[in-house]
């Protein structure tokens, strides 16, 4: 007996990928059910071989399914994920809604699956930002060996971090600036994001910073130790898929950098490139549609007494998104539901 799964936001980025993970990680499905808005009734999407009829998240009844994993922006979910959980189906959400909630468990599987037992408190888990996801799997295994003190990280981040209408922004702005007529203005991004870079995402804090930089900063200290002093800019950058940041770490104690590429190669949901040589590391095309969060550049910062720095990349629509929310429901099924 498998389990019967709802995907709620089944015609959007992340929806999308959750289907194809749920079916290249053979996850046990009865059933699965794929939502959206009333305006995509009908759309069809793909699930392993098999082709889903969208049905409308607004009238939709969550009772007899096992799970929902939701991926609507914070405002449809606010609606919605509350209806879901009172049936007695585990939500597992994407949207920033809940994540900062102390009852409710913000999981990264490889780094604090045990937080899963809280899943009860409610009936909703948390699935992380896309940035701070790839990140925390780096630092577990490297704070566990040598303690973190601080963080400073730089993001890379792509478009589809911003949706559909991101995608689409960069694509149409890219094409119309080579035709005379078709200029496409800002519009999802504060500028133009064709041959730019951004310093912008989510709003103004009064400090200065940005959303996405505070989510940073509270979303490590939850997940992983509320001791680590994060400081974090985050960028925008005219790439499709797959976020990149530059980490830079100050520990407690001395790491070595080859003891800390040692690590980091034992370590779950982590592959190591890192050859000091022309293209000896990862780039974002190259992990589009992969699990893994990629490590190259790992050397030591002499700056500091107990220093390193680190490439980080990975597919945010995957490790960043959809597949950390299969991840959180494979763990909910063998800890707690224990069908199939
Ligand atoms: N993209 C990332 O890297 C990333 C990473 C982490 C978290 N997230 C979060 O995941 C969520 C989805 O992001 P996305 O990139 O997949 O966005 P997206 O491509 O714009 O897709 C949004 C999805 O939500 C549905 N939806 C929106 N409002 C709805 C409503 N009122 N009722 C029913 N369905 C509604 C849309 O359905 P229609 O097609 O019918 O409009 C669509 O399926 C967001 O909360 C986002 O912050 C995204």
């Amino acid at each position: 007996m498998g389990y019967r799964v709802v995907v709620a936001g089944a015609t959007g980025n992340v929806g999308r990928e959750m289907l194809n993970i749920l079916a290249e990680r053979q996850f046990p499905v009865d059933e699965v059910a794929a939502l959206a808005s009333r305006k995509s009734l009908g759309t069809e999407v793909s699930f392993g071989d098999k082709t889903l009829k969208t049905q409308d998240l607004d009238t939709f009844d969550f009772t007899g399914w096992d799970m929902a994993l939701f991926a609507v922006g914070s405002s449809a979910t606010k609606t919605y994920a509350p209806k879901a959980a009172a049936a007695g189906c585990v939500v597992i959400d994407n949207s920033s809604l809940y994540r900062y909630e102390p009852d409710i468990p913000l999981i990264v599987p490889e780094v604090n699956p045990d937080a899963i037992e809280a899943y009860s408190n409610r009936n909703i888990i948390a699935n992380p930002n896309c940035s701070t996801a790839q990140m925390v799997v780096a630092l577990k295994p490297l704070h566990d060996r040598a303690r973190i003190k601080r963080v400073v990280v730089s993001t890379y981040q792509s478009v589809s971090g911003a949706g559909k209408e991101g995608i689409d922004e960069l694509w149409d702005q890219t094409k119309g600036m080579y035709v005379p007529g078709q200029e496409v203005e800002p519009s999802k991004f504060q500028k133009q994001i064709a041959f730019n870079v951004i310093p912008h995402i989510d709003v103004f804090l009064d400090d200065g910073s940005t959303k996405e930089e505070w989510k940073m900063v509270a979303e490590t200290k939850k997940i992983v130790d509320t001791s680590i002093k994060v400081t974090a800019t985050c960028v925008r950058v005219p790439v499709f898929v797959g976020h990149s940041e530059a980490i830079n770490i100050e520990f407690e104690d001395f790491l070595d950098e080859d003891e800390a590429r040692d690590i980091l190669r034992e370590a779950p949901g982590i592959m190591v490139v890192d050859k000091r040589e022309d293209g000896g590391y990862v780039t974002p095309v190259e992990c589009v549609g992969d699990f893994a969060t990629f490590i190259s550049r790992i050397r030591q910062d002499s700056t500091i007494e107990n220093g390193l720095n680190l490439w980080c990349v990975s597919d945010n629509l995957r490790k960043g998104a959809a597949l950390n929310a299969v991840q959180i429901a494979e763990l909910l099924g063998n800890r707690v539901l224990k069908k199939g």
